[in-house]
């Protein structure tokens, strides 16, 4: 089965109404590439009104939810309001989550299974720092990121897995080709010995960190390479030329 090219932007909390109609303005013009699954992760007080402006074949995603349906955790959404208001994606996992925030893999680990319980489609966010990769323990790291949300997947058709490296992500020091298609390649090694062959095959695994209009195409080239998670990029028109990186 050939992965469908998937394509997600991530506003981070950025963004105001008048800029999201911009953003919305020029997705409807695209022209999009129809072979790309394209998802933009908006903020979640925006969701509602992003999704009404947005064109048909472009979906929002929550940049976050917590761990249970309902409950006295002030500040925090859950899958049920996702899915309360139409919105069928998420993103777990990011580097800003872990690294600002201070999320544990156990408490994405958490995360993902009660997404995947509210039938959330996830985006499970992995990636090494640059202190790791110096001291050569980029592979330990994110095989031990992609161990404890494996621990917790029951339906992988509803998983993209993407990797970002932390050293890449808002710095403009993108991963060369050859070095994220190193990892990509590693991370299906790793599912498909640990998970299925079938899910190695199947499933999306996208690069994120410093993605652009310039880049995305040799990026999109290599074999393991399935689409992108885009940050600064995606606020921008070439976001277009991201989403068409394979035509
Ligand atoms: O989630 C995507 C993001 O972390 C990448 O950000 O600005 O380096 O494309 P950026």
């Amino acid at each position: 089965m050939s992965r469908k090219f998937w394509v997600g932007g991530n506003w981070k909390m950025n963004g105001d109404k008048k800029g999201i109609e911009e953003i919305a303005n020029f997705l409807k013009a695209g022209p999009l590439d129809p072979n790309v699954e394209v998802v933009v992760g908006v903020p979640a007080i925006y969701l509602e009104y992003t999704k009404n402006l947005l064109p048909p074949n472009v979906v929002v995603a929550a940049q976050n939810c917590y761990k249970v349906s309902k409950g006295a955790f002030t500040g925090e959404i859950s899958p049920a309001m996702l899915s309360d208001i139409g919105v069928k994606w998420v993103i777990l996992g990011h580097s800003e989550r872990r690294h600002i925030f201070g999320e544990t893999d156990e408490l994405i680990a958490e995360k993902v299974a009660h997404a995947q319980e509210s039938r959330l489609n996830v985006v499970a966010c992995i990636g090494e720092k640059l202190e790791e990769r110096e001291g050569g323990e980029t592979e330990e790291v994110v095989f031990s990121q992609i161990k404890g949300i494996a621990e917790v997947v029951v339906d992988w058709t509803r998983i993209v897995i993407a990797y970002e490296p932390v050293w890449a992500i808002g710095t403009g020091q993108t991963a060369t080709p050859q070095q994220a298609q190193e990892v990509h390649g590693i991370l299906r090694d790793w599912l498909r010995k640990h998970v299925s062959d079938k899910v190695a095959n199947d499933i999306r695994i996208v690069y994120g960190g410093s993605v652009t209009g310039a880049n995305c195409v040799e990026l999109s080239k290599e074999p393991d390479i399935d689409g992108f998670l885009v940050g600064g990029a995606s606020l921008k028109p070439e976001f277009v030329q991201i989403i068409n990186a394979k035509q």
